[in-house]
């Protein structure tokens, strides 16, 4: 028997880093997934095959999760293992994943890849709801990943435009627009963790000089919203820029990305970094009256493609 589960990647639209210490972030689940396909094997081993490599424990090592060298995949053998504990199978378990979701661009893979895990893991013995999805999906990323406020695992499962806010949980925002973004990939891969460490030096150097920063991103946060209500395009662009501005201040832009600023400006309504930062990959905000446009100027510097808002969030399939 196969469980199958997919999940979105996301963009954050506004409040990347400044979540981390407090502030409202604003993001949606893009119209990429991960596939994850599981199933019961015979022999006590856990196996996970994907893009990014291959990788197997014996279960009865899976306590020593240090040894698994790819980091990445370590919330995988974590999900499985709990799952064979907590339906008491004395089984082993495949998982297979398959992504339409760059990794290591800021656009959410591997918070996606936890949720789809989850469910097709656990689906595998009973059908989780979302809810119980996305408690252990954040579960298991705080393994690799601690300070994560849990904000892409959320939208992803849950799918569509969202308000979260790290202390209380995710609002849904309603919108009758369909966003479209064109994301631009800077070629620059990064470490998320790494990088918001580097932020959290850079906050306790700089203390006053943060926390106004931080008080300019939930202004900018407000704002948004007033202007995602509106549907006024134009605004949320010029809200975008301001807030690649305040990202340049915390230091995890990088020419490429500035560079990738520059040029989408030209054309679209906004752009700016989206995720982690320190390379990644920005969005731009366009409508049909400049995507065109706006790819054509792109990919001229850079490897660029649309995507649209993702309402459905986690599928089982
Ligand atoms: C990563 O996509 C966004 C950060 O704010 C970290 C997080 O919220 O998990 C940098």
């Amino acid at each position: 028997m196969k469980s199958i589960a997919s999940a979105p990647g996301k963009v954050i639209l506004f409040g990347e880093h400044f979540i981390v210490y407090g502030v409202k972030a604003i993001l949606c689940s893009i119209n990429k997934r991960i596939v994850a396909t599981s199933r019961l094997l015979d022999e006590r081993k856990v196996k996970i095959r994907s893009v990014l490599g291959d990788a197997e424990l014996d279960i009865d090592c899976l306590s020593e999760l240090d040894a698994v060298t790819s980091r990445f995949m370590k919330p995988f053998f974590y999900i499985a293992k709990n799952a064979l504990e907590d339906y008491g199978k004395d089984k082993g378990i495949e998982i297979v994943l398959e992504s339409q979701i760059p990794a290591g661009i800021g656009l959410g893979s591997s918070s996606a890849a936890c949720v789809a895990v989850t469910a097709s893991v656990n689906g595998l013995f009973v059908r989780l709801s979302k809810q119980e999805v996305v408690k252990k999906a954040i579960e298991a990323e705080r393994i690799i990943f601690k300070e994560t406020p849990g904000a892409d695992t959320s939208v992803s499962t849950f799918g569509g435009l969202m308000l979260y806010d790290p202390n209380s949980g995710f609002q849904e925002i309603s919108s009758n627009n369909d966003l479209a973004f064109i994301i631009a990939n800077s070629s620059q891969v990064h470490n998320t963790q790494e990088i918001v460490r580097q932020v959290r030096v850079f906050k306790e150097k700089n203390g006053n000089f943060f926390n106004q920063l931080c008080e300019k991103e939930a202004e900018i946060v407000n704002e948004a919203l007033l202007a995602l209500r509106k549907n006024d395009l134009k605004m949320l662009g010029l809200l975008m820029l301001k807030n690649q501005d305040l990202l340049q201040q915390i230091k995890v832009s990088t020419e490429k990305i500035d560079l990738l600023v520059r040029e989408a400006k030209k054309t679209s309504y906004g752009a700016k970094l989206t995720g982690a930062g320190f390379g990644g990959c920005i969005i731009s905000l366009v409508d049909n009256s400049n995507s065109a446009t706006t790819v054509d100027n792109l990919k001229k510097i850079s490897d660029c493609f649309p995507v649209k808002i993702d309402y459905q969030g986690l599928l089982y399939i």
